[in-house]
């Protein structure tokens, strides 16, 4: 998630990217937190079968070198060869029981890390998978004939098929449903409203250099590299020193420089590619800068986000609505952060497509009238508590979860479940994603709630879309900045007697005793919150004057009684106005599709099992082509056949091809099984023909004239395959599968 946080009343961050060194003293004081970083599946017992073993392994190996010393004892004092022989083989005996242990370990970290799969095959897995996208060109790397740039990728046919699939399905999930505004900005941004935002000051990540080649890397990176790689590889570990790495791991986002700085240098981590020692960790801003205009006088930035485009906006958008609340805004568009390294594919590129919702609500109230479509929905959530304790993800009834206040409102859960139903109906696997909560360090100080939607995939578990309740930040941050006001009204029917903090600097006082400094402290003393008002007035009385930290001017001064009149009074009010609170699901589009990719995968033996045949399972809903169509011989009665199909598929709106080539039905079966085609007509007569769904195999034979009907019921959702099996009669083919 990305959003600024207070490091303290003045000074505030952007989430992750900025590592404030004020309050991370405490994050090392955390409780360990166990599993977040780990597989839901059967964490804890994997975790406290690896304590164990770490000990048992410790205590062979001392029994191990004991025994060694007993070994070379007797031979050096030339011991009867049948007491050597026995010790030896007592030595034996203890390796042997040493590597069982080790195999053990192994496995219980396997299932620790990754549900039980070892990291070998993951990267197994993923490079098959990964293989076929760009064989199949769902991607590109950019610019490949120039040999490419790390962080860039194009989309190609299929990809951009499946990419306008799910924007266009998000869109009516989100954008219809709500009846959100949407809008398009720039992706063009003047450096005032990054200011504003905070992101031209904090939006930045730690960097480490190789001090001999100036490669650079990002710290953190290199720190989680070096802990999980000590975890999973090195036996010899301690289960303190385990504990310590896993303490680390759970932590990282929250190290400050200095922390992050001095764990590289304890731990003696090199610069990956060659050995060299790395320079201090230090902020690099993620941001592109450019200039608009010739000039090069006016400075901007490509936006790392959309979201400030809708604030910038949110005057305009609340008239539009009538001037009610609540109500959301949307944007889908590029985003650009120059990462410092990327690397796992699609996962963390320098340019990608962001949906962006920002629902204005009353922080009054922050009730949903649609929560109850989706309180009953069940589904693994992982609430901070049960991270800060070591538990694991688990289910929970989303209704439960708000009335308990383990979600904080009605509206961000509402949010929460849309997100849940979004991500499963394009096809993402329930078991493999879950809602984390971010634990509190992690959270914007003005943020109520943070919520990240974690997809697991080969590179474990992965934020595809935050869902942040970022309370009235981002609207005051603007309305300060531009002197616009960017606020609601609600209107009172009867005006309302309301009680009212009263707070008067007395200029002249105040002149006399800070002369240049006065208007300082008295926009100080007038943005004072009411319970900081109130401390003040009571001390005033008391004590008749105070230490009063002025941030603007970086220092305490003295408040005396004559200096400032806070009172409360009774005032008749007509209307409220109030500054929204925004709550923001933000969608990282091309993560989600790559874990849907993954998600999607399997293998399948040929038919001649000598190779194994791919295929994408996706839903009709996200697949590149609906169908495909295959006159069974090359004859001019089957073309023209699939001629007039492909016109009434056409008709009834279906993505389809023809695949005319006189290759076997089988090669073009697993053809299109590859790129995930849910269906495949054959042309195998001139009445009717053959539908084949993808991942059964299984056919039924349908009149030519109702095929394109039937093609759309299943994949419009419809009708399920089920249904089409019991109303069609099956066709079996002993032959055509590959
Ligand atoms: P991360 O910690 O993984 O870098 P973030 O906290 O910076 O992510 P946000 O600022 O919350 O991410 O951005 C919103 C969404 O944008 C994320 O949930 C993610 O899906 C997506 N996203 C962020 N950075 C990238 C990137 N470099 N490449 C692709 N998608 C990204
Ligand atoms: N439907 C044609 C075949 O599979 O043989």
């Amino acid at each position: 998630m990305r959003f600024v946080r207070a490091l303290n009343t003045c000074a505030f961050s952007l989430h992750r990217r900025v590592i404030s060194k004020h309050f991370l003293h405490c994050s090392l004081l955390k409780p360990y937190i166990g599993a977040h970083q780990f597989s839901v599946y059967g964490t804890m017992a994997a975790v406290a079968d690896e304590d164990s073993l770490r000990r048992a392994l410790a205590q062979k190996q001392s029994s191990i070198d004991v025994q060694g010393g007993t070994v070379r004892q007797l031979k050096s004092s030339g011991a009867a060869k049948l007491d050597i022989e026995a010790a030896v083989q007592a030595l034996n005996a203890l390796k042997l029981e040493k590597a069982s242990i080790e195999s053990q370990l192994q496995v219980a970290l396997a299932g620790a890390a990754d549900g039980g799969s070892s990291s070998a095959s993951r990267d197994a897995f993923r490079q098959a998978v990964v293989n076929t996208l760009e064989r199949r060109l769902f991607y590109i790397p950019s610019f490949k004939i120039y040999r490419g740039v790390a962080g860039l990728y194009d989309y190609g046919p299929p990809g951009c098929s499946v990419k306008s699939n799910v924007l266009s399905f998000w869109r009516q999930h989100f954008v219809l449903e709500e009846n959100m505004l949407e809008v398009d900005c720039p992706c063009v941004t003047p450096e005032v409203v990054l200011k504003a935002s905070g992101h031209v000051e904090k939006f930045t990540d730690l960097m480490v250099k190789d001090e001999k080649t100036g490669t650079c890397y990002r710290a953190d990176h290199l720190l989680k590299d070096f802990c999980k790689e000590k975890l999973e590889k090195d036996f010899s570990l301690s289960a303190e020193k385990a504990a310590e790495l896993k303490h680390i791991l759970a932590v990282l986002d929250d190290l400050s420089a200095e922390q992050l700085g001095a764990k590289i240098k304890e731990y003696g981590i090199t610069a990956p590619d060659t050995k060299n020692p790395l320079s201090d960790p230090y902020p690099f801003n993620l941001m592109f800068q450019t200039s608009i205009g010739p000039s090069g006088v006016s400075p901007g930035y490509m936006r790392p986000e959309t979201a400030q485009g809708i604030f910038v906006n949110f005057r305009d958008l609340y008239y539009y609505n009538g001037n009610k609340l609540p109500f959301a805004a949307a944007q889908i568009g590029q985003a650009f952060r120059n990462e410092i390294s990327p690397r796992q594919g699609l996962l963390r590129v320098r340019e990608f497509t962001l949906a962006e919702i920002e629902h204005f609500v009353d922080p009054q109230d922050k009730s949903h009238p649609k929560f109850s479509d989706v309180a009953k929905l069940e589904f693994l959530m992982f609430p901070r508590d049960d991270q800060v304790s070591g538990q694991c993800a688990k289910k929970l009834q989303l209704g439960e979860a708000v009335s308990r206040g383990t979600v904080n409102n009605e509206t961000l859960g509402y949010f929460i479940g849309r997100v849940y139903l979004f991500l499963t109906r394009l096809g993402i696997d329930k078991d493999r994603m879950r809602f984390r909560q971010h634990l509190a360090n992690e959270m914007a100080h003005y943020a109520a709630d943070c919520w990240d939607a974690e997809i697991e995939s080969s590179y474990g578990w992965i934020e595809c879309v935050g869902i942040a309740d970022r309370s009235a930040y981002d609207l005051r941050a603007h309305s300060e900045k531009s002197s616009v006001a960017l606020v609601a009204q609600e209107k009172f029917s009867e005006p309302r007697e309301v009680e009212k903090l009263v707070i008067t600097p007395i200029k002249k006082e105040l002149g006399l005793a800070f002369k240049g400094n006065q208007k300082m402290v008295t926009e100080a003393l007038e943005a004072m919150e009411e319970k900081v008002a109130m401390e003040m007035k009571a001390d005033l009385e008391s004590k008749g004057e105070v230490e009063f930290h002025v941030c603007t001017l970086g220092k305490n001064v003295s408040i005396k009684k004559n200096m400032v009149s806070i009172s409360k009074e009774i005032k008749k009010e007509h209307q409220r106005v109030f500054t929204p609170s925004v709550i923001e699901p933000s969608f990282g589009i091309g993560r989600i599709i790559y874990c849907l990719y993954e998600h999607s995968f399997y293998t399948r033996p040929s038919k001649a099992g000598d190779e194994q045949l791919n295929v994408f399972s996706f839903p009709p809903l996200v697949a590149p082509i609906k169908c495909t169509v295959f006159p069974l011989v090359q004859n001019q009665k089957y073309e023209e056949v699939a001629k007039l199909l492909s016109k009434s598929l056409t008709a009834a709106g279906i993505s389809h091809k023809i695949d005319i080539t006189g290759t076997s039905i089988g090669k073009r079966y697993a053809r299109t099984d590859e790129l995930g085609v849910p269906f495949a007509i054959t042309v195998d007569s001139t009445l009717s023909v053959t539908v084949r769904e993808r991942d059964s195999k299984d056919q039924v034979r349908v009149d030519v004239e109702k095929v394109a009907s039937v093609v759309r019921e299943v994949t419009d959702g419809l009708s399920s395959w089920a249904d089409v099996l019991k109303m069609y009669p099956l066709h079996s083919s002993e032959t055509a599968e590959e």
